[in-house]
């Protein structure tokens, strides 16, 4: 059991379809991580999870830095839905440390429907509005 990459989520930017794909494997790992050693392995589960949730801020930053840049009129929703997944993540790693009742299926199935409707819904549409901008600049440069 593990989160799918389809070809389909791929939002036509080099940068954040290789981040996305990258994030994917590595909420994988930490899900791997806690069904094979059904959590015992905590040490080994941390590093995954701490590496799982470094990496997607670093990615969720590398966003926010270019919807300011563009001026993305759905930055704050936006942003919002980024940390919902960051959260989540935490309330995981705390439980697991905690020693209380971690459901990994619960985990992949939640980061697994995150994915699939961020990348395909916020992600998209943004990607679209900064097409549709550097479009719109390019035209305005023609004119000149
Ligand atoms: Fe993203
Ligand atoms: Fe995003």
């Amino acid at each position: 059991m593990q989160i799918e990459w389809k070809d389909t989520l791929e939002v036509g930017s080099l940068l954040l379809d290789t981040h996305h794909k990258k994030m994917v494997e590595l909420i994988n790992d930490f899900c791997f991580a806690c069904l094979e050693n059904t959590c015992h392995d905590k040490h080994r589960a941390n590093v995954l999870a701490y590496e799982a949730v470094r990496y997607s801020k670093e990615h969720f930053s590398t966003e926010e830095k270019l919807m300011l840049l563009f001026e993305y009129p759905k930055y704050a929703d936006h942003k919002k839905e980024h940390q919902l997944l960051i959260d989540k993540l935490f309330i995981q790693i705390d439980r697991l440390n905690k020693g209380e009742n971690f459901n990994v299926s619960d985990l992949i199935e939640y980061a697994g429907q995150w994915t699939e409707k961020h990348i395909d819904g916020c992600d998209k549409a943004m990607m679209d509005f900064f097409m549709a901008a550097l479009r719109a600049r390019k035209s305005e440069e023609r004119m000149l």
